[in-house]
């Protein structure tokens, strides 16, 4: 582990083979062990009976207890038992001497918490395998405890981490989030002001298109007049007039809440709406801009409807730009060869609007004509198909431009379609 750290309460920080109490009443025998343990490189604390024992032991933990259990006053077992009491020291091992030899004084010396029995008279030799082979049990178990301690921080500090990269992470989606919101905001800024820059050519529409429903709702009011007039005014006849008054109007009204939607400044909002229907809308608000500039505009609906999720007013921004670059290619054509052909189906399982001119062709890198700014008309602001490629991508869709072999160009674009009803479903 990369950050492991020895700690200072090891036991070989302390001694270096190890730190033993020797508990034993006979004076010869407990300076005998004494002895010998030191000389073997312990370092060892001698106490002549039970209480001294733990008093030294409480004053600083051993680690390892040689115990006898036949003492006057407090006998081993009372001194393993106290011990064992004491969180500090329970876990330190003791190793019970005796003359005993019966099973059951050593099974009790177990029982209270013993890990070894030495039987005297002992072997020295027997006596110091036994203290090296717990010391190291009882070191083991020391640096167990403590790498298990040191694992649970570490745990610790990495959920800490995590939990610290989870909030950092939050905040960079909120972060991200908010320059998508930004984005789609600015993208609504730019196409409102395409919107406007295009507007005097709508005003041009607009005056044209209502001179046709205000012409026709006059003369169908003056017709109206005279049907009542009549001696037995002719109502079958008022009541058709003003059911095409009434239709007239409509579709004067319709234009205008369609010019006024393009020029207001809106967030977009997507809904279920037929892809045929935007862009006839657009046709007919460009349609007296065509006639001006001498264009035949066909539209050629393969499907009845053709439902998209989407931006009604984006939409048909992207369509009057594609139609108004179309117009502009074909200005310098013969006025004859000026024809444009808007077609939309489903392709492919996606909506599909192909907006086809017979102009000049892209005289350009067909890969620039998609970025911001780029134009080669000198009063263009080349955001047209700029705009046009954001509004599809921001849909879900994809748009691309070509030239056609036998002249002019064509730009198209899919949309993830919805719904297809098709010609005679029910
Ligand atoms: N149908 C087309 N035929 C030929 N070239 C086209 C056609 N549509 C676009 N282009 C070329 O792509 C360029 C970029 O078009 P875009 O609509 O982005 O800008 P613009 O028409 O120049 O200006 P804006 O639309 O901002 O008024 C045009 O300047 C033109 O060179
Ligand atoms: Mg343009």
């Amino acid at each position: 582990m990369a950050n492991s750290v020895t700690p200072a309460y090891l036991p070989q920080e302390r001694s270096s083979k190890g730190d033993i109490l020797v508990v034993e009443d006979t004076p010869a025998s407990l300076q005998l062990l004494t002895g010998l343990l030191s000389e073997a490189g312990y370092r060892v604390r001698p106490a002549p009976d039970g209480e001294l024992a733990l008093w030294s032991a409480r004053g600083q933990a051993p680690e390892l207890i040689l115990l006898d259990i036949r003492m006057p006053g407090m006998d081993g077992y009372e001194v393993c038992r106290l011990l064992k009491d004491d969180a500090r020291l329970r876990d330190v091992p003791v190793i019970f001497l005796s003359a005993f030899t019966d099973t059951d004084d050593k099974l009790r010396g177990f029982a209270v918490g013993g890990v070894d029995f030495i039987s005297k008279p002992y072997q020295f030799e027997e006596v110091h395998a036994r203290v090296q082979a717990h010391l190291e049990i009882a070191r083991l178990r020391q640096r167990l405890a403590y790498q298990n301690e040191h694992l649970e921080q570490l745990v610790e500090a990495k959920a800490a981490e995590l939990a610290q990269a989870r909030l950092s992470l939050l905040s960079e989606r909120q972060l991200r989030d908010l320059a998508e919101r930004e984005s789609r905001l600015r993208l609504s800024e730019i196409a409102h002001m395409n919107r406007n820059a295009s507007a005097t050519v709508y005003c041009a529409a607009l005056v044209h298109e209502l001179n046709q429903p205000l012409a026709a709702i006059m003369s169908n009011a003056e017709a109206a007049e005279l049907f009542l007039k009549m001696e037995r005014p002719a109502l079958p006849e008022v009541a058709e007039i003003l059911a095409d008054i009434r239709r007239d109007d409509l579709r004067a009204s319709e234009l205008i809440q369609s010019m006024r939607a393009l020029l207001k400044k809106s967030e977009a909002v997507t809904a279920s709406l037929d892809l045929n229907e935007v862009v006839r809308v657009a046709a007919l608000l460009l349609a007296s801009e065509a006639r001006v500039r001498q264009c035949a505009l066909t539209l050629a609906l393969d499907v009845p409807t053709l439902t998209v999720a989407a931006d009604r007013i984006q939409l048909q921004q992207v369509m009057i730009n594609l139609i108004l670059n179309g117009m502009d290619a074909m200005a310098e054509r013969p006025a004859g060869a000026r024809r444009m052909v808007i077609s939309a189906g489903a392709v492919d399982g996606a909506a599909q609007v192909l907006v086809r001119d017979h102009g000049s062709g892209f005289q350009c890198e067909l890969g620039r004509v998609f970025e911001s700014f780029f134009t080669t008309k000198p009063a263009g602001m080349g955001l047209g198909l700029s705009i046009a490629a954001a509004i599809v991508r921001e849909h879900g869709g994809r748009i691309w431009a070509d030239n056609c072999a036998d002249g002019g160009a064509v730009v198209g674009f899919q949309l993830p379609l919805e719904v297809l009803a098709a010609e005679g479903a029910p």
